[in-house]
Parts: C-alpha cells; structure tokens; sequence
C-alpha cells in the first residue's frame, strides 16, 4: 500500500513519527487530516498540520509535549491542543467529533465521534481524507468520501446536500479552492451552492435575514473572506464570486471592477521580497477605494477589522491628494518622507504598488527602503544641554535635524549637534 508521508518535509516527519509512537503506548488513533493530506497528495507546502485523535486529545498532547521538547497549550473547553516546536512547526490536535448543526448557519453541536464522523463533518472531499501515524497503518491515507479521486480529476464536491446551508462560509472556501487549485466545483455541488444563494441561505448581512434562520456572523464571512484576498491572485476569485452572484455575502457595495487588484497583484507578484506587507489588506484597499464615504464607514463598522487596519483603509480611499503631493516635479527625500510618514506602511505599500508613475514609485520605494526608518542620534537631553528650554521648540529641531539626516546634510552626531545648535540659536 502507497505511504503518503514518503513525501513530507524531514523535520516534519521526524515529529509526526514521534507522535505516532506517542499514540502506539497510548493506545488510541492519530491521523493527520484535512487539508495538509490534500496539500501532501498535490506535494503543495503546508505548515499547518492538524491531528485527529480517535481518544482524548489533551492527555495526549501533553505526553506528546513531554516526550519531544514541545511547548503545549491546551483549551479544555473545547477539548483541543496546540503544540510548538523552536524551528516553526505548530500543529493542531483534537480529538475526532461529530457535528450538527441545529438550524443553518449556526454554531454546529459537538459530539465525540470516530474519524469517519470527524471526515464526514468537513467541507469538500478534497479536504476529508486523512493519514493515520500508528506504527501498523503507518502512512496509509483514510479516503471514505471519494477525496483521492476528486483530486485525480481536479473536482471540488461537498459531502452531502447540507453543507452550505449548514455553514455557509463555504460558499467562499468552495471558490477559493476552486481557484487556488485550478479544479472546478462538480455540477450537483454547483446546484447546491446556487441553491443555498437563492434560498438566501446566506444572510444578509446587508439587509437583514428574511427567513430569519441565518446566524452565521458577519466575523465568520470576514475571516474566509480574508483568505481569499491573501489568494495569490484574488481577482480571479472575486470575478467567479462575482459571476455566481455571491459577492453580496461580503457586501453589496464592493467594487465588481477588479482591474486595479489585477494591477496591484500583478506589480505586487514582482516586488522585492523585503517589502512587507498584509496582502489581503491591500487587495481589499483595490476594492474599497471607490466605495462612497458613507459605505465605506459602514462596511468598517460591519467587520472586524482593527483600529489600523481600518485607518489605512480610509487612509487610501482618501490618497488621490497625497498622489499628487509625490508627483511634484522637485521633491527633496524629507519632503517625500513627510508626506508618507503620517500613513501606515500598508497604505504606502498600496500606494507604492498602485500609481504606475516611474518617479512616484521611486519616491515611495525610498521612503520605504530606506528613509522611513531613519533616527537621528541626537535626544531631547542633547538640545536642553545646548540650553534650549522644554517645549515644542526642542521637537521642531529635532525633526529639522531628522529631515537633514534624510537630505544628507548632516551625517554622524557632531554633525547634527552642529546643526541643532544653530538652529537654537535662531
Ligand atoms: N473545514 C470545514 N469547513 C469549514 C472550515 C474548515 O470542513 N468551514 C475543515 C476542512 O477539512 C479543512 C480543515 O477544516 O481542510 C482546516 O480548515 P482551514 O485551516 O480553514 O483550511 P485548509 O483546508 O487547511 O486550507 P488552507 O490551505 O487555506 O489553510
């Protein structure tokens, strides 16, 4: 029989090898499961690894913790544990578990289960196969829904006709699957999405559920939604969305013209590695920027978002005049640098990737390459010694000296003691 696990990653393997024999001397099942078996078959990178217990999953853990150096932290309420090991590796264990769902869209019931239960409560087949780690089945995948074949032939299916009304956030994971892999959605899990989209399944978060059954919160949409901005290439999922009439999920006010976010990812996809950045929060930017201010505030106020993530949000909405400040035709380094300084660096890293003009982008590749991060090696202590008294004048100087420093016109301390010094005296 195949061993599916000849593929993984050396480190990888050493641990689940241990948790394996950790599960032998126990004496329950432990299985790999979910979307890392899909990713192992397609050989995909995923360092996401979930692990299903057919016993208690804390107990285990801990011995498993013990046993390999791991750090644990376990959540009795929910039955689950996280492991972590020094080199990044961090891996969920829970034991298996059925679930209903007591009306669509709410929060499922759990149960424990066998692992067949815990496979048949998933998504797609694609995303139910799992791979048990006891030493006598050691690499061998558990395949009951028909996942293997699926994968063989590039098919997205559900498991039975309630999944998207029992939770509709798969509507969005069915698309971003689609779309990542390049597979397509069968037509009898097609018929049932489309359904669960006119029986308004979904909610509506926009307008208020009219069959009053949906509970799913606009948190649970948002947190999938975000996957599939961070997507490699995200206009091609929201375009199917928008094809199946299910961007309203999201909201009605979204822009339908992808063709910025095409241009972003594109420019984004060759940028230098060492710019960092939250990409679903700059593709969402390419799609907000259009948005009416009152939309605009209310699909803020409608999600989750952080305070920052929302400011730059707003911030390039409202960017048009700070395009134009950085397309003058002289602007010195500081002058650049304190037109952007007051914006987050999400929102420069969108400005950055936006405007197609050469000098523009030079100007704001700069900053952030080099300007933004700029100190001055000189404090407020310095200038009260040089006898200039507490106040505002002492931070007018030292953002004088800082914008020199960004110039080139005052290099080391002395330099900028210097020029501090003359400013006190003016
Ligand atoms: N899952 C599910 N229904 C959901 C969310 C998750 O059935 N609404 C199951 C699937 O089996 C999925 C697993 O939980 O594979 C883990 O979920 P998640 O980490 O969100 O997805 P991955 O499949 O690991 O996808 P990704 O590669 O995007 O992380």
């Amino acid at each position: 029989m195949k061993n599916y696990l000849s593929r993984v990653d050396k480190r990888i393997l050493n641990v689940i090898r241990n948790i394996g024999r950790a599960a032998d001397r126990q004496g329950l099942r432990a299985y790999i499961v979910g979307g890392i078996v899909r990713d192992i078959i397609l050989g995909r990178k995923n360092l996401d690894i979930d692990i299903v217990t057919e016993g208690p999953a804390i107990p285990f853990a801990q011995s498993v913790a013990k046993a390999t150096g791991a750090k644990v932290m376990v959540y009795p309420q929910f039955g689950t544990a996280t492991l972590q090991w020094p080199f990044g590796l961090r891996l969920d264990l829970v034991a298996a578990r059925q679930e209903t769902y007591p009306h669509p869209g709410a929060l499922p019931q759990v149960r424990p289960g066998t692992l067949k239960d815990d496979l048949f409560r998933r998504d797609f087949t694609i995303n139910a196969m799992a791979i048990c780690l006891n030493h006598d089945r050691w690499g061998q995948l558990v395949d009951e829904f028909g996942g293997l074949s699926d994968l063989r032939e590039k098919k997205i299916r559900v498991l039975h006709e309630r999944s998207f009304s029992d939770d509709p956030t798969r509507i969005l994971r069915c698309v971003r699957f689609e779309q990542r892999l390049r597979f397509h959605i069968e037509p009898w899990t097609l018929g049932l999405l489309k359904q669960a989209l006119r029986e308004e399944v979904i909610p509506a978060i926009n307008g208020g559920d009219k069959r009053g059954v949906d509970n799913v919160k606009p948190p649970r949409y948002f947190t999938e939604f975000k996957k599939m901005l961070a997507e490699e290439q995200p206009q091609r999922h929201l375009t199917r969305l928008k094809a199946l009439g299910a961007l309203r999920i999201v909201d009605d006010a979204l822009k339908t013209d992808f063709h910025l976010l095409k241009q972003i990812q594109q420019r984004l996809s060759q940028a230098p590695e060492d710019i960092a950045c939250n990409r679903w929060l700059i593709s969402l930017m390419a799609i907000t920027g259009t948005m009416s201010g009152a939309k605009l505030r209310s699909f803020l106020r409608k999600f989750p978002f952080r305070k920052e993530e929302s400011e730059s949000i707003l911030q390039a909405a409202r960017s048009e005049h700070v395009l134009r400040k950085l397309s003058a035709p002289k602007l010195s380094r500081s002058q650049a640098y304190g037109i952007l300084k007051p914006l987050h660096q999400d929102t420069v890293v969108y400005l950055r990737f936006r405007v197609s003009q050469k000098k523009v982008v030079q100007r704001v590749d700069q900053y952030l390459r080099h300007d933004a991060g700029t100190r001055i090696d000189i404090d407020g202590e310095d200038l009260k010694r040089l006898g200039v008294s507490p106040g505002k004048k002492i931070g007018t100087i030292l953002q004088k000296v800082l914008f020199m420093k960004i110039d080139g016109r005052v290099k080391n301390r002395e330099q900028q003691l210097a020029a501090a010094a003359a400013l006190a005296a003016k």
